[in-house]
Formats: structure tokens, sequence, C-alpha cells
């Protein structure tokens, strides 16, 4: 499935509805602030942006979790082809790319945490990485008032 603006939002809606939370607003917020700044970045694509702000929280799909959201959400993306959305799922966690910088539990398996470990060690981050950690780290639960306020 082709990764575009209708079928990320299409993704986000389905995902809300099997797991309703204020982490879908949240993501809609983190869409918007990322698109936001990426029109102002001659280098970024601010759909895309969106696109990616949008799935960075997919993994909460499958229901509330801690760190396991990260390797849901990176499942999910690759399952469809998604590769830089599915790097996002894991890398909006880590600024700094190290596993023990978290501050969530990890609810995963062993072989799951090995993964991610590694996978957080190795990747190499773009500015919508980036883009994204900044935006997470500035949206609230439920998005912030300041974004609200451009909507
Ligand atoms: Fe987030």
């Amino acid at each position: 499935m082709e990764l575009n603006l209708q079928t990320a939002e299409l993704a986000l809606r389905e995902a809300a509805e099997s797991n309703p939370g204020a982490w879908a607003e949240h993501s809609r917020y983190v869409a918007e602030a990322c698109k936001n700044i990426a029109s102002h970045c001659k280098d970024l694509s601010s759909e895309q942006a969106y696109i990616f702000g949008l799935l960075h929280d997919i993994g909460r799909y499958a229901g509330v979790s801690s760190e396991r959201h990260l390797i849901d959400g990176y499942r999910y993306c690759m399952e469809r082809g998604w590769g830089k959305a599915a790097q996002i799922c894991i890398s909006h966690a880590f600024m700094i790319q190290d596993i023990a910088t978290s501050i969530g539990e990890f609810d995963v398996s062993d072989e799951d945490y090995l993964f991610m470990k590694e996978f957080v060690a190795n990747a190499v981050y773009d500015d919508y990485d980036r883009l994204v950690q900044l935006c997470d780290a500035l949206a609230m639960p439920r998005g912030s008032v300041f974004w609200k306020r451009d909507l």
C-alpha cells in the first residue's frame, strides 16, 4: 500500500478506533507541528513531515503499552512497506542513539528489546527523524495550546 496523505489518515483513524485515547489527537498535533516547521525548510517536504508525524505513534493501535508501541508501530509500517515511517516509530523516542536513555518501560520480549537496542544504535537519522523528535517533545499528550492556535 502506497504511503500518502490518505493512507496515513486512514491508518490513524483505524488505529484510534482500535485503541481510542488522547494519543490520536496528540499524533495530529505532532503532524501539524511537523508540517508547519517543514514548510519553512527548503529541503523538507511538509506533506512527508505531516505523514511521519501522523504515524509516529501508530503502534498504539495494539492497545495501551509503554515502549512496546515503538516496535508495534515499526512492524505495522514495515508490513505495509513504509520503511521511513517505520524507522520513525522507533527513532522518535531516542534523541540520543542509546536505548538506555529511554524513560519508558520496556514491556517487550528480550528478543524485541535486543532488536530495538541494535536498531537505535545503528539507525541513520535524517531531518525527518529529528523533526518528529522535536515536535513529539513540544506536543503535550493531548496536543498543545500553542499549536492549536495555528489550526
Ligand atoms: Fe508521540
